[in-house]
C-alpha cells in the first residue's frame, strides 16, 4: 500500500524549511527593505536587483495552460538534473535505501545516487530495450524508494511499453519517476494526465530539448500536490533565476515554431535513417521516438574517431549494456545531416 509518509526521509519529514523574505510577506507593499537587495537597480538594462519569485507562479501558470495540468501540480527545477537530485534527497536515506534504474539509460540517475550515497539496483532492459518488468518487481525490497523509467529512453530512443509502466505504477508502493525529456518527439502519450490515477507518479519533462532552451536550465516535474510540497520544502529558495523565468515566459509564446522544428526533426530522422541504413558498415539502427537514434556499426570507436577528426561529434555508447559498437546520433539541421552523410560516403572501414 502506498503511503507517502513512510517514504520520506526522517530528517526531511521534520525539516523546518528556510523561509525567505519573499516567502513570508504576501500583502501589498511598495517599499522593499526586507531582503538586503541593492535598491538602485543593476548595471543591466532589465531590472535584476530583486530576488525572483521562489515558486515561479507566472511561469507555472503558462506551463499549466500549455500542458493542461494545474499549476499546483508543477515543480520547476534547475534542469531535470536538480529534480533527480532532490528526489534522492527527499526519499532516500544514504547508505540504507536503494533505487532501481533500467540500463542502458540516462546517466544522471546513477551519478545522483552515487553522490547521495544511495544504492543503485540495475535491472537491464531486455534485448529489444523494453522493461524487464518481472526483474524490476523482483528487485524491489523494503528499502526501495524510487524506480526511474525513461521513455523515450536515452540512449536507445524507444518508448517503454505503456502496459509495463502501468504494472510497475500499480504494484510498487514507492515513487515511480517517468522521465519524458523527449516526449515532444514521441508518438507515445504522456503520463502527465494520469497524476490523479497514481499517488506515486512523478513525471519529468524539460525545456532543454524540443523547446530549445537547454542553456536556461528548466526541468519540469509534475506530481500529486503532496509530492510537489516536498520538492518545494527541500529546494534552494531561489532555484530558478529571474532571467530564466522571463526568457522562458517569452519562449513559451512560440509553440508553433517549436512544433515546426519537431516536425522537421522527425522528418530529418527518417531521411537520415533511410540513407544510413544503406551503408555496409551500419549493422542496425534502432527504432527511435526521440530526436536521436542509436546506430550499431562494425567498429564504433573507429567511426567515432573518423567523425571527430572531421569535426562532427556524436556519442559512443559502446560501454552501455546491450549497446556494443553503438553510436548515438542527434538529429541536426538538414545541412548538418547532409554534412554527416557526405562524410560517411567517404568513410573507409
Ligand atoms: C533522459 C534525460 N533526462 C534528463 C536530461 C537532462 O535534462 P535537463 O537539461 O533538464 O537537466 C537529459 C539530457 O540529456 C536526458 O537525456
Amino acid at each position: 500500500m502506498f503511503d507517502l509518509k513512510n517514504l520520506i526521509r526522517d530528517n526531511i519529514k521534520t525539516l523546518k524549511p528556510y523561509s525567505s523574505a519573499r516567502h513570508e510577506f504576501t500583502g501589498k507593499a511598495s517599499v522593499f527593505l526586507d531582503a538586503n537587495e541593492n535598491p538602485y537597480g543593476s548595471p543591466l538594462p532589465d531590472k535584476f536587483n530583486r530576488y525572483p519569485d521562489p515558486l515561479q507562479w507566472q511561469l507555472k501558470f503558462q506551463i499549466a495552460r500549455i500542458k493542461g495540468v494545474p499549476a499546483e501540480n508543477i515543480f520547476i527545477g534547475n534542469g531535470s538534473d536538480e529534480v533527480i537530485d532532490l528526489a534522492f534527497r527527499i526519499f532516500c536515506t544514504p547508505a540504507k535505501d536503494n533505487v532501481i534504474i533500467c540500463p542502458p539509460t540516462y546517466g544522471m540517475y546513477e551519478v545522483s545516487g552515487n553522490i547521495n550515497d544511495v544504492e543503485i539496483k540495475k535491472i537491464n532492459l531486455t534485448h529489444d530495450f523494453q522493461l524487464d518488468v518481472e526483474g524490476v518487481m523482483n528487485a524491489i525490497d523494503t528499502n526501495t524508494k524510487l524506480i526511474f523509467i525513461c521513455s523515450p529512453n536515452n540512449p536507445t530512443g524507444n518508448n517503454m511499453r505503456r502496459e509495463d509502466v502501468e504494472i510497475i505504477l500499480n504494484n510498487f508502493s514507492g515513487i515511480v519517476i517517468i522521465d519524458e525529456a523527449y516526449i515532444n518527439y514521441s508518438k507515445q502519450k504522456t503520463f502527465i494526465q494520469e497524476l490523479t490515477e497514481y499517488p506515486n507518479l512523478v513525471v519529468m519533462q524539460t525545456l532543454s530539448k524540443a523547446w530549445g532552451l537547454a542553456a536556461l536550465r528548466l526541468g519540469l516535474c509534475y506530481a500529486p500536490m503532496d509530492i510537489i510540497d516536498l520538492f518545494n520544502k527541500v529546494k534552494p529558495p531561489y532555484n530558478i533565476n529571474d532571467a530564466s523565468q522571463l526568457l522562458a515566459l517569452e519562449a513559451l509564446q512560440n509553440a508553433d515554431l517549436v512544433n515546426e522544428w519537431i516536425t522537421a526533426s522527425v522528418q530529418q530522422k527518417e531521411i537520415l535513417i533511410k540513407e544510413l541504413s544503406a551503408f555496409n558498415f551500419v549493422e542496425k539502427i534502432y527504432p527511435s521516438d526521440a530526436n536521436f537514434f542509436l546506430m550499431k556499426v562494425k567498429d564504433a570507436s573507429k567511426l567515432y574517431n573518423y567523425l571527430a577528426e572531421n569535426e562532427i561529434v556524436v556519442r559512443n555508447r559502446s560501454r552501455d549494456p546491450g549497446c556494443e559498437n553503438c553510436l548515438r546520433i542527434t538529429i541536426g539541421t538538414p545541412e548538418e545531416n547532409q554534412q554527416l552523410l557526405h562524410l560517411l560516403k567517404n568513410y573507409k572501414m
